[in-house]
């Protein structure tokens, strides 16, 4: 294990449910603005690589004392106010037996991509049962974690959408849209059977007792407001109705999504989330007094100067006092050449200008 000893800053009444990520969440009052990273279980962390050496990026996630032990690095290093389950978003792709794996510094591949309506039928089901190393995990990590919430999270339908039907990585998303705009039945059909999925590996995690929900929609940003509400929202939207009454806080976010934030939130979104594009007083402006907000420090501001990091921490801790409630993060993932010790300084110092 090594490394510092995990302190938790705990809640009044040392439960998860009661953290300040799940009181910024709700935008109730909080001790201090709550902070964790996207991608902060990973590659930026030595002790990350010393442990996955050996093992594939998909095998890893499946292992629950290798997910255990991975998710616990961040929160024990930087004493972030979460973590976040050590998985990936095509992880319930993989073992509902679509072919698939992710080649390390490309991203997820998809041995045969969807190309026709009836590529779409032939995706097969997740069944829950399969899904029995993920209670594990998630079990062990709650115990371990003790008054520090564990953010479980799924990939949006759109996204993972994106992969199955590109096979693999994309900048455009031209197949994506291309598969939307001519097969409008298939693609809903695609999408339901996605958010299926998604609520499946969401509650299983729930169930576990992780304290917060996250859902990425990482690449909804490449749409049109009109096709975003009309062609996706309906079923992001049932991947939170997928939860029933489970009243866990849902975070949703995706990059590039200025124009659709206030689509976001009305898809379920007690939180929503912002990349750097866009300060977050607009943000909350976009999105309304109802929901809170994450985000949403350019991750590359933290690969220059100690002085530019401070400004730019400042900036967003100050701009996040317009929203509802504001959990600290970047606005996409840690990346990989990050100094560790830096995310550990936008820890305290979010924490030192935020205390209450
Ligand atoms: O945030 C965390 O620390 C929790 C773990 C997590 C991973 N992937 C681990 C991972 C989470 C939340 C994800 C989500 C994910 N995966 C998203 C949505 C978030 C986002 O970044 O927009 C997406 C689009 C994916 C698909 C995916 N998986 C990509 C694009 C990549 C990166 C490829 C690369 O190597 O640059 C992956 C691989 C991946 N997922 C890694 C990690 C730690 C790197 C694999 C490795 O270490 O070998």
């Amino acid at each position: 294990m090594g490394g510092r000893e995990h302190r938790p800053h705990p809640a009044p009444s040392g439960l998860p449910s009661d953290s300040d990520l799940v009181r910024a969440a709700r935008g109730l009052p909080v001790s201090r603005t709550p902070v964790w990273f996207m991608r902060q279980a990973g590659r930026s962390l030595p002790e990350y690589r010393a442990l996955r050496a050996g093992t594939a990026m998909l095998a890893a996630c499946q292992d629950p004392d290798l997910v255990t032990e991975i998710t616990l690095q961040p929160v024990r290093r930087h004493q972030v106010d979460a973590a976040i389950l050590f998985s990936d978003i095509v992880l319930p792709l993989l073992v509902a037996g679509v072919d698939l794996d992710i080649k390390p510094g490309i991203g997820p591949v998809i041995a045969s991509p969807i190309r026709s309506p009836a590529d779409v039928d032939a995706l097969p089901p997740l069944e829950p049962e399969r899904l029995a190393f993920l209670d594990t995990a998630v079990r062990r990590l709650v115990a371990e974690l003790g008054p520090t919430p564990l953010i479980g999270f799924a990939g949006a339908p759109f996204t993972l959408a994106t992969y199955l039907i590109e096979g693999g990585p994309s900048k455009e998303h031209a197949r994506t849209k291309a598969f939307m705009y001519a097969e409008p039945e298939a693609w809903g059909r695609l999408l339901d059977r996605l958010a299926v999925s998604a609520a499946t590996f969401l509650r299983a995690q729930v169930d576990a007792g992780a304290s917060a929900v996250q859902l990425f929609d990482s690449w909804a940003g490449v749409l049109s407001a009109a096709d975003y509400a009309e062609r996706v929202l309906p079923h992001s939207r049932a991947v939170f109705d997928g939860l029933g009454e489970r009243d866990v806080p849902r975070i949703h976010f995706g990059v590039g999504t200025g124009e659709l934030l206030p689509l976001i939130g009305d898809a379920g979104a007690d939180v929503v989330g912002v990349d750097w594009r866009i300060p977050l007083d607009e943000a909350a402006r976009r999105v309304g007094p109802r929901r809170s907000l994450q985000g949403n420090l350019d991750p590359a501001v933290l690969l220059s100067d100690r002085a530019t990091v401070d400004r730019e921490v400042r900036r967003v801790v100050e701009q996040g006092r317009a929203a509802r409630g504001h959990v600290f993060n970047l606005g996409h993932g840690v990346l990989p050449d990050t100094d560790p010790g830096v995310l550990t300084h936008v820890v305290e110092l979010v924490h030192e200008l935020s205390t209450r």
